[in-house]
């Protein structure tokens, strides 16, 4: 089993269908990935929102940095696909609204654009980055951090081996997309961003409760790619592989790797024909 969970990740390929199976329910997320949000200040330094400035936040979930980016006088709107989510972000005074970050239909529109904790569920990032361009004026910044490369490594591999076992192909239903720091870099600098900082963070992160409320907040396609009567021992097998390497003195760990990165789209030289700041798109993403 431990030797299972030691399997290298596999080098991804982005997959065409969005993670529908994945559910996202605010009350459970607050209980099980509080975490995620509370862990996000230094992508927040590295967006370093101004007063005045127009951010988008795309995968904003209950908004607790959205919020954040908005102390800092910025006007700040929140985008997720997950309407649960969106519901809770507004209950807080987000301006938030629900689309698919990988459609989006904006125009000029930002200074800057944010993501914290939901690239990596965007399965076609070229068609997210080519959004998050034509959503930035000339001279705006795409600041994010997202799994990557190696990211939750141990987790990963045990739930595709639990899978497999079972006679069903795990990668098949993977719904994670961790690129290294070089292919998100090329996927970038494609679309025609500089880039000014990339890199892999690795970031073991102590959970709140049991590895169990870690699998069923964010791995749920792995989960329901087996008929309900069989979740539970997937989980509790799942659990007792991961045991040996991430739980020590009555915690659990997960082992994070975080990609955080910079990129502007270059200001387009005075006088050119793009040379406009464009005005928001009302129903700027299509879900
Ligand atoms: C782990 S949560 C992170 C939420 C928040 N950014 C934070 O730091 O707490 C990931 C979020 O990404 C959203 N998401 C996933 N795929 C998306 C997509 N294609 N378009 C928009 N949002 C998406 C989910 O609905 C979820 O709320």
């Amino acid at each position: 089993m431990a030797s299972d969970n030691q399997r290298p990740p596999r080098d991804q390929a982005p997959r065409d269908q969005a993670p529908r199976d994945q559910h996202w329910d605010p009350e459970r997320y607050a209980r099980n990935a509080r975490f995620v949000s509370d862990l996000g200040r230094p992508v927040l330094d590295l967006l370093a929102p101004a007063a005045g400035e127009r951010i988008l936040d795309l995968g904003c979930g209950d908004g607790p940095l959205t919020l954040e980016i908005m102390r800092s006088g910025a006007e700040v709107l929140g985008l997720d696909a997950s309407p649960e989510q969106v519901a809770a972000a507004r209950a807080e005074g987000v301006d938030a609204l629900v689309g698919d970050a990988m459609a989006l239909d904006f125009d000029q529109a930002f200074d800057a654009v944010f993501s914290n904790a939901a690239l990596h569920w965007m399965t076609r990032p070229a068609a997210v980055i080519d959004g998050v361009w034509r959503a930035l004026r000339p001279g705006g910044r795409f600041a994010g951090e997202m799994g990557g490369q190696g990211n939750v490594g141990r987790i990963h591999a045990a739930l595709i081996s639990a899978l497999d076992r079972r006679g069903i192909d795990g990668r098949a239903v993977d719904p994670w997309y961790f690129p290294s720091p070089e292919a998100y870099h090329a996927k970038l600098e494609e679309r025609g961003f500089e880039v000014r900082e990339i890199a892999l963070h690795p970031r073991p992160t102590e959970l709140p409760g049991a590895m169990e409320g870690w699998l069923q907040t964010f791995a749920e396609p792995f989960i329901k790619a087996l008929p309900s009567a069989d979740r539970a021992a997937f989980l509790a097998e799942v659990s007792a592989a991961l045991r040996p390497e991430l739980f020590a003195q009555g915690r659990w760990t997960a082992d994070y790797v975080r990609l955080r990165f910079l990129a502007i789209r270059p200001p387009t030289p005075p006088g050119s024909a793009d040379d406009t700041k464009g005005t928001l798109v009302s129903g700027g993403a299509r879900s």
